[in-house]
């Protein structure tokens, strides 16, 4: 382990000032597959940024997989043991052996920790190292250090979670397309977005495994896959969400964890939600976790719930928060200059006379700012009209320029009225 005599502002010395090199912190990484292989590559293109935070230059000290390395070799010269391996062997001995030899450990084997968390955990405790698992559960969504840091001292109530991004890019593209399951699936696969074998993701059982670790969080209950009622979605017919989309409800393969009578139910099956659920534009591979406490409300973190360099940046911030003790805020490194002139899209609302000409005399005065309408509906009012007009991507100054001389007009009835359009699309 690194004493805090080792690390570079505990030293006292400034390393990046006095050009000496921050002393070396070693990252044994088990499993070179999908995430394994992404981490390889962020771990030394995030270094600098990891040494301005910690005072350590992460470095890799070993590679294991099927063919190439050795655990032992490696967990010697490591810190830190990333373990991205999968499954419950040999990934669980190599995580027990090295949290015994007292090497923090990060994974993302969600199957592992909700089969043999409790025992992973107790060793840790017990060999005062961290075992931290952001990456698990919803991929990049930080869902696990809400739970454990910032909603430490809330009362859950409630966790409602779309934790596979598998099954709902598949109900997602059936409801847009009206395709059958089989067909959404074979999209899935093509995209990448699901496995050869998706059993575990279309039948629950996935879900279901990042649930008990939510729940074991949440309400402080030791919960194991075994105990998760779950179902999946290869029964859900095109009609289902036909019918569905006419009642205004949309179809996610929901889990849910709850206090019920003095006691915690924790399941996953698929379930309609109203529109205005915060779960129910969570559309695509995009994964999301509700949390409800009488103190908070309600709270939503989404965002992509898989894929090689998402999850590794989970895997990193791990990395970084296991290398640093008590946490810190850094030291900036000025790099970026602060922008002030963005590109937005707007919406337009004018009243104007109602009279030839003053749709062309607006058009004319967008055109010499660059400014292009995108789509415009006007509306007689009596006297005066109104126009409404959403316009293409455009830079702001230009457009408050504009805005500016289509104010002074002669024909304006009313101040312009302006607000911006986020268009952007998440999945
Ligand atoms: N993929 C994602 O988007 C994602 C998202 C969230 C969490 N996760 C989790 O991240 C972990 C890794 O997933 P992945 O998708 O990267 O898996 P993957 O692509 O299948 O890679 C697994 C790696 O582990 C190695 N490995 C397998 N068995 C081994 C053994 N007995 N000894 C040594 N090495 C072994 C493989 O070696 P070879 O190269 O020799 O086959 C391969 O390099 C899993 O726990 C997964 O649930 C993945």
């Amino acid at each position: 382990m690194t004493s805090e005599k080792e690390r570079g502002p505990a030293s006292g010395i400034d390393h990046a000032a006095s050009g000496t090199p921050f002393p070396v912190f070693n990252v044994g990484l088990l499993g070179h597959g999908t995430v394994g292989a992404a981490f390889a590559e962020l771990l030394p293109a995030r270094a600098p940024q990891v040494e301005a935070i910690t005072g350590l230059r992460p470095e890799l000290s070993g590679v294991l997989t099927r063919s190439r390395g050795d655990f032992d070799d490696i967990l010697e010269r490591s810190q830190l043991i990333v373990e991205l391996i999968g499954g419950l062997e040999p990934a669980r001995d190599y995580v027990l052996r090295a949290m015994r030899a007292k090497r923090h450990v990060v994974t993302a084997n969600k199957q592992l920790l909700s089969q043999h968390g409790e025992e992973l955990w107790a060793t840790a405790r017990e060999h005062n190292v961290q075992l931290r698992f952001e990456a698990a559960v919803a991929g990049v969504v930080p869902v696990i250090r809400v739970l454990q840091e910032s909603l430490a001292g809330a009362h859950v109530e409630r966790l409602h979670g779309i934790v596979n991004g598998t099954t709902n890019f598949i109900l997602t593209e059936m409801a847009r397309t009206g395709m059958t399951y089989a067909k959404a699936l074979a999209e899935a696969q093509r995209l990448g977005y699901a496995e050869a074998d998706p059993s575990e993701d279309v039948d629950g059982r996935d879900a279901a495994a990042k649930m008990a670790i939510l729940a074991r969080l949440a309400f402080d209950t030791p919960v194991s896959l075994d105990q998760v009622r779950y179902e999946g979605i290869e029964h859900i017919a095109p009609d289902d969400l036909e019918y569905a989309r006419d009642l205004g409800l949309g179809l996610k393969l929901i889990g849910t964890a709850e206090r019920i009578d003095g006691g915690l139910s924790v399941r996953v099956h698929p379930a309609f939600l109203y529109g205005d659920h915060p779960l129910a534009s969570v559309g695509g591979p995009f994964n999301a976790v509700t949390v409800e406490s009488p103190a908070i409300t309600e709270i939503t973190m989404s965002g992509p719930g898989a894929g090689g360099p998402q999850t590794a940046s989970a895997v990193l911030g791990d990395v970084i928060s296991a290398m640093i003790p008590p946490a810190s805020t850094p030291p900036t490194s000025g790099e970026l200059e602060i922008v002030a002139d963005i590109v937005s899209s707007f919406y337009l609302h004018l009243e104007v006379a109602d009279r030839p000409g003053v749709l062309a005399a607006v058009a004319h005065v967008l055109g010499e700012h660059d400014v292009s309408v995108k789509s415009v509906v006007q509306k007689g009012l009596g006297e005066s009209a109104r126009l409404v007009m959403v316009m293409h991507p455009v830079l702001e100054s230009k457009f408050f320029d504009a805005l500016d001389r289509i104010a002074e007009l002669d024909f304006m009835r009313a101040k312009p009225r302006a607000i911006r359009v986020i268009e952007e699309e998440f999945h």
